[in-house]
């Protein structure tokens, strides 16, 4: 699947996309990723590609101008290389907060995306009515550009595609995986066995892998219960705690729920 990213800053993802098990997705292509610079469609000595908020304020805007061409630009490309036509994704804290099932959307979908990576104050309001499909945030906090964020869903997407993980269970035990029950993940631990007078909890030396697996589904269930008590009540709502589940969270100590 390709994603087109518009950034100010491409050289920010050249060590991104070549470091770590996501590397190979890039490289093949299986998830092909595509920099465009609005620079490069600025007009003028100077290429300018913001200027100064009518109404006064702080900070500068990004141009409408620069952005609409370098769409158009990616449009033709797409077009011309029979690739289909995609969504223009913002990433903004005005956007939708990015979640599991957003990533299994975006990691499933064959079109890819067009992911826009604003800088400043932002982007002309009339280009992002004109072009703009949907604006994804990766929570509530403002980053200084949208690259932190395109980076963020392109791992994430790229992780889930087949081969990609070493060993191919593991995005499956992923933290919010609603295949498995959308808890969060259990703790983990590696040799040495004893660290600066902490051991392995004894369990996992037991050889034991019916108790192993009995503590691990424990764990998460508290873990999950003491974090993020809202994913053990969709668990249950979606049928997917046990007997056994419901037995160990009955007997964890109560913790008052924080507010929603
Ligand atoms: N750009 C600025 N802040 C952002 C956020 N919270 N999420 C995504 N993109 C952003």
């Amino acid at each position: 699947m390709r994603f087109d990213v518009i950034t100010l800053f491409p050289e920010l993802f050249a060590p991104f996309l070549t470091c770590g098990v996501t590397r190979r997705a890039y490289e093949s292509g299986l998830v092909d990723v595509r920099l465009w610079n609005p620079r490069d469609f600025a007009d003028g000595r100077y290429r300018r590609v913001d200027d100064r908020p009518f109404g006064g304020g702080p900070g500068m805007v990004m141009l409408a101008e620069p952005l609409t061409l370098c769409l158009e630009s990616i449009r033709a490309d797409r077009a011309a290389l029979g690739a289909p036509d995609a969504p223009t994704v913002l990433f903004s804290p005005v956007g939708e907060v990015l979640n599991h099932a957003g990533v299994e959307r975006w990691s499933g979908s064959s079109c890819g995306a067009v992911l826009i990576c604003g800088r400043y104050e932002g982007l002309d309001q009339r280009f992002i009515e004109t072009h703009v499909d949907l604006q994804v945030s990766l929570g509530d906090f403002v980053l200084s550009g949208g690259e932190i964020a395109a980076m963020a869903l392109l791992d994430a997407v790229a992780r889930l595609q087949p081969g990609v993980l070493n060993d191919e269970a593991s995005h499956q035990m992923d933290s919010f995986n609603p295949a498995l029950d959308g808890l969060l993940d259990c703790p983990h631990y590696t040799r040495p066995e004893a660290w600066r007078g902490q051991a392995v909890p004894p369990i996992l030396m037991s050889g034991n892998h019916a108790h192993i697996e009995r503590w691990r589904r424990d764990q998460r269930l508290a873990l999950t219960q003491r974090e993020r008590p809202e994913l053990v009540r969709a668990a249950r709502r979606a049928g997917q705690l046990s007997m056994g589940d419901e037995a160990f969270l009955a007997d964890l100590p109560k913790n008052p729920e924080p507010d929603a």
